[in-house]
């Protein structure tokens, strides 16, 4: 069987540095290991509109931030397919038939919907769209035939929701659908990277990321401020690593090698976390140590940046050939869906012939 990857990011704002160690760096090496033999990358643009169905422009302003923070991060158009959901009208029509085979209360049960639903204050009024996002992402994710899907925590819930969705499908209608694997970042503190604030979540409404985009020294000014042990008030105090960002943040970013070159006064993360558990060690070193180490990681992104940002044109040329490769992928598996479904009347010789001769 192939192995095929699809994933994606709702053009809500740019994408931060928590995309980043979340996911976006794993698909940059997944997609350059050479393992796979497709690896799509969607905009979800229609995702985005179940809750901003009034703010279209910001979508649409958004599409092309999050296709250069992909080709900054090192997506190449000529390994991996970078598409726009809304311009695939198959992964509608797939939504629609997957519809049946999903009840209301397994979707109010989903812990992400139910959380978001809670943090956009909906209640009743919840758009229908959004409540049934989750099957869209099922479209999107078996339109594919999706071996593999690379996507932080959140996620997870939608991948258990598309999961049973195939096993219901392929139960009902006969085996058509791929069953996918989540792939999870493996450093624990990738899984959710926290805002410079502390708060569990790095989130745009939030005003606590920092983003791919970011000018250096907005990066030093973020990091500089960042919330730390509310208890660590003198340098010689005890500090606390559990839970502090600025620890959190060096355990998703930093590499024995960083210590050589700008703080080799320890050897590795383990040995500069006693000293601040110990006492004696201010937060100002070990920010500025996170600035040079986060800065080593997004130079080269922003320098790739720079350069897509002087063809916008060709960027919006590699979105619409890369929607129309996924739309010939995505018409396949519709088609094969349709067929096990019994849909597909009219490429059916044999119902033809039988309904004729009950007519004779
Ligand atoms: N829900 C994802 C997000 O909020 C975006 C998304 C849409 C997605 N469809 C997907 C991710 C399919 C993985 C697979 O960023």
């Amino acid at each position: 069987m192939s192995k095929i990857i699809l994933t994606g990011d709702r053009p809500t704002g740019k994408l931060h540095v928590g995309h980043y160690v979340g996911s976006l760096k794993r698909r940059v090496e997944l997609q350059n290991s050479g393992e796979f033999d497709e690896i799509y990358i969607m905009i979800a643009d229609a995702q985005a509109l179940t809750d901003n169905a009034d703010n279209p422009e910001k979508v649409r302003q958004n599409i092309i931030e999050v296709a250069l923070d992909y080709l900054s991060c090192g997506l190449d158009p000529a390994k991996s397919t970078l598409f726009i959901q809304s311009q695939i009208p198959e992964l509608t029509e797939l939504s629609f038939y997957y519809m049946n085979l999903v009840t209301v209360s397994r979707l109010q049960r989903n812990p992400t919907v139910k959380s978001e639903i809670q943090m956009r204050g909906f209640q009743a009024s919840i758009p229908v769209g959004f409540f049934t996002y989750p099957i869209s992402q099922a479209a999107d994710i078996t339109a594919f035939k999706a071996t593999t899907v690379p996507v932080g925590e959140d996620q997870l819930p939608m991948l258990e929701q598309c999961k049973e969705i195939v096993h219901k499908f392929n139960s009902v209608y006969g085996e058509t659908l791929v069953d996918p694997a989540v792939l999870l970042p493996d450093n624990k503190a990738c899984l959710r990277l926290p805002g410079i604030d502390g708060k569990a979540k790095m989130s745009k409404s939030l005003g606590n990321c920092i983003y791919l985009s970011d000018t250096p020294e907005d990066v030093k000014k973020k990091i500089m401020s960042m919330f730390t042990d509310p208890n660590h008030l003198r340098v010689q105090d005890p500090g606390q690593v559990e839970g502090n960002p600025v620890f959190i943040y060096l355990d998703a970013f930093c590499r024995d090698e960083h210590f050589e070159r700008y703080c080799p006064d320890y050897s590795c993360l383990q040995e500069m976390k006693d000293h601040y558990s110990r006492g004696g060690l201010g937060d100002v070193k070990v920010k500025k140590f996170l600035n040079q180490v986060i800065q080593e990681e997004l130079e080269p992104i922003r320098n790739r940046r720079k350069e897509f940002e002087k063809d916008i044109p060709e960027v919006y040329r590699i979105l619409r050939e890369g929607s129309k490769k996924a739309e010939a992928a995505a018409a396949k598996t519709l088609s094969e869906v349709k067929q096990a479904m019994k849909i597909d009347y009219f490429n059916d010789a044999a119902l033809i012939a039988e309904q004729s001769k009950k007519y004779q």
